[in-house]
């Protein structure tokens, strides 16, 4: 029978490179917990209307790269193919906008959009992402940015830079669309891309075809056009960040594709990447919560790509991560030893200790090579010396180390906790030797 094999453009992550990408999710939102953001979990399906309303119906997210079906009661569905639209549907339907201002919310979890895969560019992506919800403030958008910045750099990233720009709101952005649309009729441009600049002109900007893009050198910019509000807003969100010690490029030209943003916008670029560079991105929307329902509330937030910076780790070589799922393994030689063994593995991980226990009756040599998988720094080996004399072997697989200790967890457990302290002191001057 033929195989079945993952849809087409859905990653999987197996062991030990999902360990790398747990790291990498786990990573991402640490700075966000860090900062007193809340955890928000969200159904990965919502109504269709809620994409179509939050995201827009111009974007090629809506226009073409959902996943939308009736479900068995006429409704139109949409697998989400991002966060934002579905965060402000709960915050308005769960009534936190009448609650304490700003709300800060994170998330995580996987979004689909129908994209033609590649690498880096899958249907079924994987996010983190905060929103701020309530305060125009600029020091929550320099925060949000800050956040993200900081989020790269536990990880080890270094490579990667940062665009921002403001993208005015709705007193400068309609003038400065028409500025644009007149000017972009008096460019040469081909049917496709006259259709699009009459839809969505900031598009128009940012076509990297040289025949387009060799024609907008002259092109009125939406940072030459902000009003006063916008610039004073986009002038204070930089001296924030400069205090939040994130550095920028100024990337007047750059559209996002959603919708929804007003004033700061912002994208994480890591140019390891080949084509899929956006590592993560994110902005300012004034208008989204009133479209769908809510009080008229600004937000700002980001989400972060987890497999583009999987593939940047790789990239700049911080992978494998020393990340060690196991701390000790456990192996009982000869049968009499098999539930002394279980006992002390149910002893050890009510401690917190990691631990497993080699099973199937393995010779000594065939549990160490076990042992040696499983990248346990501590292997515990009971046999039938061990179990007349009440004690166990612990041996340091680093070093090669090994003592005899009492058996008796009272005494046992926390031998065991103080040398992997001692362990782990030991790796942590290595990192920063
Ligand atoms: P986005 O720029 O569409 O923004 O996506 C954010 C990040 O998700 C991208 O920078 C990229 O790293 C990753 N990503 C997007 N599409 C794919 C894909 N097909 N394959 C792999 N990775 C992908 C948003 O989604 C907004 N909701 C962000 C936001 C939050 N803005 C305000 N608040």
């Amino acid at each position: 029978m033929a195989n079945i094999n993952a849809p087409k453009g859905v990653p999987d992550y197996v062991p030990p490179r999902s360990r790398d990408f747990l790291r990498v999710q786990e990573q991402l939102s640490s700075s966000a917990r860090l900062s007193g953001y809340e955890y928000i979990e969200l159904p990965v399906f919502e109504s269709t209307e809620l994409f179509e309303r939050g995201v827009g119906t111009s974007t090629d997210v809506v226009q073409k790269e959902m996943y939308t079906f009736t479900d068995r009661g006429d409704r139109s569905i949409t697998l989400r193919p991002e966060g934002t639209a579905g965060v402000m549907r709960a915050v308005i339907e769960n009534r936190l906008d009448k609650g304490a201002l700003p709300v800060k919310l994170w998330y995580r979890g996987p979004f689909f959009r129908a994209e033609r895969p590649q690498l880096g560019r899958y249907r079924q992506l994987q996010q983190v992402g905060v929103e701020a919800v309530g305060s125009v403030d600029p020091i929550i958008d320099a925060e949000v940015i800050a956040l993200a910045d900081q989020a790269y750099r536990s990880l080890g990233l270094n490579d990667f830079h940062l665009d921002l720009t403001s993208l005015g709101c709705s007193q400068c952005r309609p003038a400065y669309r028409i500025k644009l649309q007149e000017f972009l009729g008096t460019c040469d441009l081909d049917q496709e891309t006259k259709e699009r600049a009459d839809l969505n002109p900031l598009r128009v900007l940012d076509d990297k075809r040289e025949i387009v893009s060799s024609q907008m050198i002259d092109a009125p910019l939406m940072i030459d056009s902000l009003c006063s509000q916008c610039q004073e807003h986009y002038d204070q969100v930089r001296d924030f960040l400069r205090i939040f010690g994130v550095q920028w490029n100024e990337a007047p030209r750059m559209v996002r594709g959603l919708d929804y943003y007003t004033r700061t916008t912002f994208e994480f670029v890591h140019p390891g990447l080949g084509a899929q560079s956006g590592i993560g991105g994110g902005g300012r929307y004034d208008g989204l919560m009133a479209e769908l329902g809510g009080s008229e509330l600004s937000g700002i937030g980001f989400g972060l790509g987890v497999d583009r910076t999987l593939l940047a780790c790789e990239a700049e070589g911080l992978t494998p991560f020393r990340s060690r799922i196991l701390d000790v393994f456990v192996i009982p030689v000869g049968d009499q030893s098999r539930e002394p063994s279980v006992s002390l593995l149910v002893a050890l991980r009510a401690a917190g200790i990691a631990a497993d226990v080699c099973v199937d009756n393995r010779s000594i040599k065939s549990a160490m090579k076990a042992a040696n998988v499983s990248n346990a720094p501590l292997v515990i080996i009971i046999g039938p010396d061990e179990l007349s004399s009440s004690s166990v072997i612990v041996k340091n697989m680093t070093s090669g180390d090994q003592q005899s200790l009492p058996s008796e967890p009272g005494t046992l457990i926390p031998a065991v906790q103080e040398t992997l302290r001692n362990l782990q002191a030991e790796n942590r001057k290595e990192d920063q030797s």
